[in-house]
């Protein structure tokens, strides 16, 4: 079993939607068994909320249903998941500012490093003093960054999947 952490500030934007977009391609290709996702902010403002209206509203309009409650990253949270994925530097930095070993630090791995050549983004942008348009980049990039990370994790896990 793989497990997959995406993290953003809130928990209520990005982050639960990078979850949904790649439990729907676990879905989709039948790896419910082999791969988990969970999300988490690097604040707890949001705690024990649901993701923000205005995300769910677009993400439904493509058939993506967030369904995660907002909670912060705890130190736990480095040796319970395989990859730690952050939506831009500034989360990216918090993460790495976590009191734990260099070799758990490496568990963390932009989202954007999966990204392009549609979306060529260094960010996923966070969404949330802005517009409509600013919900929808954040799906666009984490559809196509989702699915080439997830061929990237089916190549990287060879024994995980073929088993
Ligand atoms: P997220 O978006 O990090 O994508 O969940 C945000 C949510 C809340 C806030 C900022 C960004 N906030 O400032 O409360």
């Amino acid at each position: 079993m793989l497990n997959l952490l995406f993290v953003c500030l809130g928990n209520i934007c990005r982050s639960p939607s990078a979850e949904a977009v790649m439990n729907n391609l676990i879905k989709k290709r039948g790896y419910e068994d082999l791969i988990r996702c969970d999300s988490a902010g690097i604040v707890d403002y949001h705690e024990g909320d649901p993701a923000d209206s205005r995300m769910m509203k677009h993400a439904a309009k493509r058939g993506i249903s967030l369904t995660s409650i907002s909670r912060p990253v705890k130190k736990d949270d480095f040796t319970t998941f395989d990859y730690i994925i952050p939506m831009d530097y500034d989360n990216k930095n918090a993460l790495l500012s976590f009191k734990v070993t260099d070799g758990l630090k490496k568990k963390v791995r932009m989202i954007t490093e999966f990204s392009g050549p549609k979306f060529k983004y260094d960010v996923v942008p966070d969404p949330y003093y802005g517009g409509e348009r600013g919900f929808e980049l954040v799906l666009d990039i984490l559809e196509e960054s989702c699915s080439n990370l997830l061929d990237y994790l089916i190549r990287q896990h060879p024994d995980n999947f073929n088993g």
